[in-house]
């Protein structure tokens, strides 16, 4: 008998201690008045700190737990009974998931797996109404349509799915779980596929924190292969933007692309780190810090070139970035240089193995 009570006006996020979940979840906090349950295992990318602002906050309430945890997944449904579930927890550094992919597959398939049967049984209690409005929205990438020359079309939300890293790989399974949850059961889902992120409280294992925190420290600044590879940027706040934008008005069942429309070689990017870290930190004998710049050892497998065409979140939702990237990656060098706390805090032993692990076999071209 489906329960008759109504559901709460809480939501439940995965993954909201990570870099976009935090964003995610501090955005929403300051435009809505509903709670947020925060489902994140803390892993090497999970951060508190990245939420300190919220604390003493009765409307977020962080649980720290495994999205694999099927008993944890189902009573945290039970007690708080989310309206919707936005579900960013995953492992996301593809350099990593070269290195050891099993952490990949368990948490971004078996994990998601987990999250969407929970959720079957949650909503399939509801009644009609609550039935009716709940969302489960899961948060994917780009990287699960493969690579694009230099002249072909961006990826769209028919694209055909060619993942080529573990990471990719385990993504695509993991869309395509939410996908069958749909299409099987009538789960009310939504998925989004967005290209690369940037700004505050990113883990600098990525590129842009990591060379703007290199170039500031004088310490070379590591390009794989020809630097030519392209990336799609996306700034965080106009990713959480869009996000709410589908959770509002997207259609149950449908993909949406979100893209920053910044296309970029890395080249490029780190140039123009260089250059604003150049102008906001003079006083160093590491300029011009673009002297820094060391070709390395390519990536394995390394995609050439990522875009998006955003045009159906643009004309079916009304959705388009606010940021352009120069403008964003000034704010974001900005905030890593006066963020010298965070940075200390999270740049621990773990992550200091990381460094030498990827970096020091990696020999100059
Ligand atoms: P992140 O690595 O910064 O954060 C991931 C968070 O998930 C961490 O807080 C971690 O503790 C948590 N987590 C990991 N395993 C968990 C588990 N088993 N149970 C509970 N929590 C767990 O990642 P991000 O960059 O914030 O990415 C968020 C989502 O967006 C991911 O699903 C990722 O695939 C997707 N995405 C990211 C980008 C990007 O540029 N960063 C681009 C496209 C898509
Ligand atoms: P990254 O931030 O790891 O994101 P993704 O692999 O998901 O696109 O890398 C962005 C681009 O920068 C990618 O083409 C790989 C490249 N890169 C470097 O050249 N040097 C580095 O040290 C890192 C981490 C990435």
């Amino acid at each position: 008998m489906p329960v008759s009570t109504s559901v709460l006006d809480s939501i439940l996020v995965t993954g909201g201690a990570g870099f976009i979940g935090s964003n995610f979840v501090l955005q929403w906090l300051k435009t809505t008045d509903s709670t947020v349950v925060n489902l994140d295992l803390l892993t090497y990318a999970g951060n508190r700190g990245n939420l300190a602002s919220l604390d003493g906050d009765p409307k977020h309430v962080f649980v720290q737990g495994d999205i694999c945890d099927a008993d944890l997944v189902g009573s945290l449904l039970q007690r708080y009974r989310p309206r919707a579930i936005v579900h960013f927890a995953a492992e996301s550094h593809v350099d990593r998931s070269i290195v050891a992919p099993d952490a990949f597959l368990r948490t971004n398939i078996q994990g998601t797996f987990v999250l969407l049967d929970q959720a079957k049984k949650y909503w399939s209690g509801l009644n009609d109404s609550d039935r009716a409005a709940f969302r489960f929205l899961h948060v994917s990438t780009d990287e699960v349509y493969g690579t694009l020359g230099e002249n072909d079309p961006a990826f769209c939300e028919t694209t055909a799915y060619a993942p080529n890293s573990p990471y990719a790989a385990s993504k695509a399974a993991s869309d395509h779980l939410v996908r069958a949850y749909q299409h099987t059961f009538g789960l009310p889902t939504l998925t989004t596929n967005c290209s690369n992120n940037y700004g505050p409280f990113q883990f600098p294992e990525k590129l842009i924190p990591l060379i703007i925190l290199n170039a500031l420290e004088g310490k070379p600044l590591p390009v794989y292969g020809d630097g030519k590879n392209v990336r799609d940027w996306l700034y965080v706040e106009d990713h959480c933007s869009a996000i709410r934008t589908v959770l509002s008005r997207g259609v149950v069942g449908e993909t949406y692309n979100i893209g920053g429309n910044s296309e970029r070689a890395n080249i490029d990017v780190v140039t123009a780190i260089c250059n604003m870290v150049d102008e906001m930190r003079p006083e160093s004998s590491a300029r011009p810090r673009r002297n820094l710049i060391a070709f390395v050892q390519d990536r394995p497998g390394h995609d050439r070139r990522y875009a998006i065409d955003a045009t159906k979140i643009s004309s079916d939702l009304g959705w388009k970035p606010a940021e352009q990237f120069e403008s964003g990656l000034r704010k974001t060098v900005r905030w890593y240089l006066e963020n010298a706390e965070w940075i200390a805090s999270v740049r621990t032993g773990a992550y200091r193995e990381w460094i030498v692990q990827n970096y020091s076999e990696r020999s100059a071209l």
